[in-house]
């Protein structure tokens, strides 16, 4: 029965990737309209698997955002390989908690090794481990619960034990561009969303180097690496020797940008970043593991460890990386087997093929809608563009058209007091010809 089951979700899975490029990329009103079907009271007698199946496919596919096709240019969300999805099916299938080794050597392992491919992709130094997380907000959380550890053993305070109620202070300086989960990290970890110090930063979001404040061995310093609107990069190379010698905790929140790291074309960009004591990154994002996968990574490992372990008589640790040691969760799903298997299926060519293609792909649209007279609002560095089709009105009243016409999909935001189009190409999935057709679609939206 059960492979039965296991056999149809395979064959739905496949005709709604068969057809996920083919439909239009946002959801029909009448498909989540439908979704009614869904909801309800908990019967109180069991559903058979195939029915729960069936609703699933018949009400559940039609209505979901098609991102897994190669035009869905929103937020800053990548498609999934498919050596990764198919891992993920297995690693459903295996059913693994990977919180410690005696749970799981495979998943213990893969982690392990994708942890370590994750550092040399991203260029950082020997030594430095961390953990798999579900996003750049918990690996932010992560990270910074390391930094928060050590700068306050620093003054003989223990954060983990007594918590922060009469803690000598911290001061966390970020630019004036910081992406909010990292201000949410910072709230979570009692040291304050509003209690930073913001640092100028330039027409791209980036960081001004001459503008930063006082920093001593009781600073958080969070840089970024690929601004969620411009893509740009904070100047790493030029603030990080400073922030070092005064003994500030760098932290570098590179939820997409970091990956840069891997193609020797866009390398330049995050230079110096390799400075710092703690990154922050996703492989949902730019790598296109799937949802979810945040990688938070440490320079000395230890810090995470004492920020994070747990013990008790029942839990049997001993192996040499418990990963429950170094993450906010004890029970957890396997997702560096995800991590592995698209990784191990891109290759460091791979990985650098992603970054070069979609940032061509964004330098295409940002040539061609200026070639048609509007205007782009960032220097397109990577894979992000900004495009103004006019007055707020006009580019919200063309998002719009947009997102019903449906051969594309791509959100607003307001960068530095104007309102723009967010082009984001993160997907491995987009080819040429879904720009071309993605671009005319813009231009007829904006045309209209
Ligand atoms: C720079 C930056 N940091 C953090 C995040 C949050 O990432 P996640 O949604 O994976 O938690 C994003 C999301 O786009 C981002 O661009």
């Amino acid at each position: 029965m059960r492979a039965a089951l296991l056999k149809r979700a395979a064959r739905d899975a496949m005709d709604y990737l068969e057809e996920v490029d083919a439909r239009s990329v946002a959801p029909s009103a009448k498909a989540v309209a439908a979704l009614a079907a869904l909801r309800g009271p908990l019967p109180p007698g069991s559903t058979s698997a195939e029915t729960v199946l069936h609703l699933l496919h018949e009400y559940g596919s039609p209505a979901t955002v098609a991102n897994g096709g190669g035009r869905y240019f929103g937020f800053v969300n990548g498609g999934c390989l498919p050596a990764a999805m198919a891992a993920g099916w297995l690693v459903s299938a295996w059913d693994q908690n990977a919180a410690f080794l005696v749970q799981s050597p495979t998943a213990i392992v893969l982690e392990e090794v994708a942890l370590e491919w994750v550092r040399e992709l991203l260029g950082l130094p020997a030594g430095t481990g961390g953990a798999v997380v579900t996003g750049a907000t918990m690996a932010n959380f992560s990270a910074l619960a390391a930094a928060r550890h050590t700068l306050l053993k620093r003054t003989g305070w223990d954060a983990e034990a007594d918590g922060l109620f009469g803690a000598p202070p911290i001061t966390v300086v970020v630019g004036e561009e910081v992406h909010p989960s990292l201000l949410k990290a910072l709230g979570l970890l009692g040291l304050g969303r509003k209690r930073v110090v913001r640092v100028p930063v330039d027409g791209q979001g980036r960081m001004r180097a001459d503008a930063l404040p006082h920093m001593d061995a009781q600073t958080i310093l969070c840089l970024q690496a690929g601004n969620v609107n411009t893509g740009a990069f904070d100047p790493a190379a030029a603030i990080c020797p400073a922030a070092r010698a005064a003994g500030a905790w760098i932290h570098v929140d590179g939820a997409f940008g970091l990956w840069a790291a891997a193609s020797p074309e866009y390398s330049k960009y995050t230079r110096g970043f390799e400075q710092a004591d703690s990154w922050a990154t996703d492989g949902h994002k730019w790598p296109n593991i799937g949802y979810d996968c945040g990688i938070a990574l440490v320079r000395e490992p230890e810090m995470l460890k004492t920020a994070m372990s747990v013990r008790a008589p029942y839990l049997e640790t001993g192996g040499p990386r418990e990963p429950s040691d170094y993450n906010p969760e004890l029970s957890r799903r396997a997702r560096g087997v995800e991590l592995w298997a698209g990784l191990r299926s891109l290759g460091r060519q791979g990985m650098a093929s992603i970054v070069e293609r979609t940032s061509s792909h964004a330098r295409r649209f940002a040539a061609g809608l200026k070639a048609a007279g509007f205007q782009i609002l960032n220097d397109v560095v990577i894979n992000q563009v900004l495009v103004s089709f006019g007055s707020p009105e006009k580019t919200l009243r063309t998002i719009a058209r947009l997102q019903a016409e449906g051969t594309c999909w791509c959100g607003s935001t307001v960068w530095q007091g104007q309102t723009a189009m967010r082009i984001s190409v993160s997907s491995w999935a987009t080819g040429k010809e879904d720009v071309e057709r993605s671009l005319a679609a813009m231009l007829a939206a904006a045309r209209e």
